[in-house]
């Protein structure tokens, strides 16, 4: 029940933040409002990491962001291989918060038998970047999932 309710949360606020930040974006360059952002920030190379699970006690990977650093990201390395009748699981490797300046969201993905993925996820409100980094796959249904959680809520 916790878990749903924050993700209701976290699936609805990003946007209104968005908005927010973008209606005093408007006013001028140079009235540019401090940057009050708080990402996680920290590098994971096992998936039982502390960092790719924030799940656990992760106030000590809290970081405020300075300057034009205005985005949370969270990019997330893995592979899979394949021989010609199978391919295996997807298995991360590494696993990077932090905040950013710039941050393109998906997926490069390169080689043949051996694939390697890089995938990047980009949000802009405090402490958005918790997640395991593979949501970009469904980014564009989150508007409708948030409602989902929404009712669920309600009726549970
Ligand atoms: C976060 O980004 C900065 C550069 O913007 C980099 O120097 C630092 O190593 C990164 N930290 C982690 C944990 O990836
Ligand atoms: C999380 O860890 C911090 C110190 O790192 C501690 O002060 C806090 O009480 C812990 N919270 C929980 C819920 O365990
Ligand atoms: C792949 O499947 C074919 C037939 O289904 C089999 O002959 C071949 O040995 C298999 N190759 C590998 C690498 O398992």
């Amino acid at each position: 029940m916790r878990l749903v309710l924050a993700l209701a949360l976290t699936f609805l606020t990003p946007g209104r933040s968005d908005l927010l930040r973008d209606s005093v974006h408007v006013t001028s360059a140079a009235a540019r409002p401090n940057n009050e952002l708080w990402c996680y920030k920290c590098r994971a190379e096992q998936p039982d990491d502390k960092c790719a699970d924030l799940r656990q006690n992760s106030s000590s990977l809290i970081h405020k962001c300075l300057n034009e650093k205005r985005i949370c990201m969270v990019k997330r390395f893995s592979y899979t291989t394949s021989t010609e009748n199978s391919t295996t699981a997807l298995t991360m490797w590494a696993l990077e918060r932090n905040c950013t300046k710039n941050c393109e969201p998906g997926c490069i993905v390169i080689g043949e038998r051996t694939k390697l993925y890089s995938c990047t996820s980009c949000c802009a409100s405090s402490l958005c970047n918790y997640g395991s980094g593979t949501q970009t796959l469904i980014t564009a249904n989150s508007g409708i999932s948030a409602l989902f959680l929404l009712v669920y809520v309600m009726l549970s």
